[in-house]
């Protein structure tokens, strides 16, 4: 049994990963500024402690002595309606790089065993993520530096303080670039929502006959890794002694016309697309509608060539998943803005 805390564990990812690290008996205390919305406490985690994590003094009281491993997940992160707009950069910036500050310092003064931290692929320069149809996110390719985000700077800048602690105060860290990751139990609504959720909730809250509003022209491309898989990637990675920082996605790319194309066809309903062009735009919402790179998707050879194993599960069978509980979110919720 090990000793291990999960930071954001209140979150998506971070919840599904302290659920699979409690189940497989180990001590999992998760730190989080709000309650998970769709886990209990208890299938999660042995301790919840609900605190700012940009607070340092917060920070040496989570992190204690014996710590085996910390998984820092949490993060002011969302969607591109959230990470793009520009509105959110201040604090996108200073939430997560305080975070990330404070967690790499208290790790090495408890003598942390390992710490494993998700970076983004939206570190990636844009430049190499303009042909929507042949995207370069291979590791390699992050310098000379130019995302398209403050958001992917801060990811840049954090990966870089926790490979520097690594070489300084040999502190023993993991560094993964996580691809869009969905699934169950994540935001699917009021703006931080990502395009797979995002395309599940429109489609399920629409009656048959009608139009779904998709960003942009829905040529841009993009990969998504269903969370389940991502976190067997983060832990086969931290089980190896593979610093990375490494890709953690999907290699099937698709067009997000052809995302919201399978959601409508999940569910079996007539409905058809209406595509909203141009940063300046407002969806039927209220919400800003950018698009972001033009091509992204996940280039897995260094993961398997490192670690040996790869993500196997098509995106549909992720999406009927996700349908299936957003579906039964706006049903239970009455949903509709
Ligand atoms: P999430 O928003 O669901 O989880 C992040 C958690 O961090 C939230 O529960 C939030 O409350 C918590 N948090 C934020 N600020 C905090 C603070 N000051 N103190 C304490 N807790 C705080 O996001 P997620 O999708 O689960 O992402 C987890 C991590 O993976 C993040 O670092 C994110 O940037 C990274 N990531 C996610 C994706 C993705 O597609 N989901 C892609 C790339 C990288
Ligand atoms: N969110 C959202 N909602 N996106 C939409 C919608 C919609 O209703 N309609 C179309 N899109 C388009 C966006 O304009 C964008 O071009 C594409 O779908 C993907 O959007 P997101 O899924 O929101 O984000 P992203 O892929 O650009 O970035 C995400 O992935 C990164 C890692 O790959 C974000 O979650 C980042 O935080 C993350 O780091």
């Amino acid at each position: 049994m090990k000793k291990i805390i999960v930071l954001g564990g209140g979150g998506f990812i971070g919840g599904h990963l302290a659920k699979r690290l409690k189940n497989e008996g180990n001590f999992v205390r998760i730190c989080d500024i709000k309650n998970h919305e769709y886990f209990s406490h208890d299938e999660i985690c042995d301790e919840f402690i609900k605190g700012d994590l940009t607070d340092p003094v917060l920070v040496a009281q989570v992190i204690d002595e014996g710590v085996d491993e910390v998984y820092q997940l949490a993060a002011d992160m969302g969607g591109a309606g959230y990470i793009f707009t520009g509105e959110n950069d201040a604090n996108v910036m200073h939430n997560s790089a305080m975070i990330n500050l404070n967690v790499a310092k208290e790790s090495v003064v408890k003598k942390v065993k390992k710490v494993f931290y998700s970076s983004s692929a939206c570190m990636y320069p844009e430049y190499n993520q303009l042909d929507p149809s042949n995207p370069n996110c291979e590791e390699s390719s992050a310098y000379p530096a130019n995302p398209d985000s403050e958001y992917g700077w801060e990811k840049l800048f954090s990966e870089r303080l926790f490979l520097a602690f690594n070489r300084n105060y040999k502190l023993d860290v993991r560094v993964a670039r996580f691809h869009n990751i969905f699934g169950p139990q994540g935001t699917w609504k009021d703006g931080k929502e990502k395009a797979p959720a995002a395309m599940c909730r429109k489609v399920a809250e629409s009656e048959p006959g009608s139009k779904i509003e998709v960003w942009g022209d829905g040529q841009q491309t993009r990969s998504f890794l269903y969370v389940d898989e991502c976190v067997e990637a983060v832990l086969r990675l931290m089980e190896s002694d593979f610093l990375g920082p490494v890709n953690i996605g999907s290699e099937e790319m698709v067009t997000i016309n052809q995302l919201a194309e399978m959601a409508i066809a999940i569910s079996g309903k007539d409905i058809t697309i209406n595509n909203i062009e141009g940063q300046a735009f407002f969806d039927k919402y209220g919400f800003k509608c950018p698009t972001g790179v033009r091509g992204r998707n996940s280039d897995n050879r260094l993961y398997k060539e490192k670690i040996g194993w790869e993500v196997s599960e098509p995106l549909r069978d992720g999406m009927v998943k996700t349908f299936t509980w957003i579906n039964q979110m706006v049903l239970e919720n009455s949903y509709k803005i």
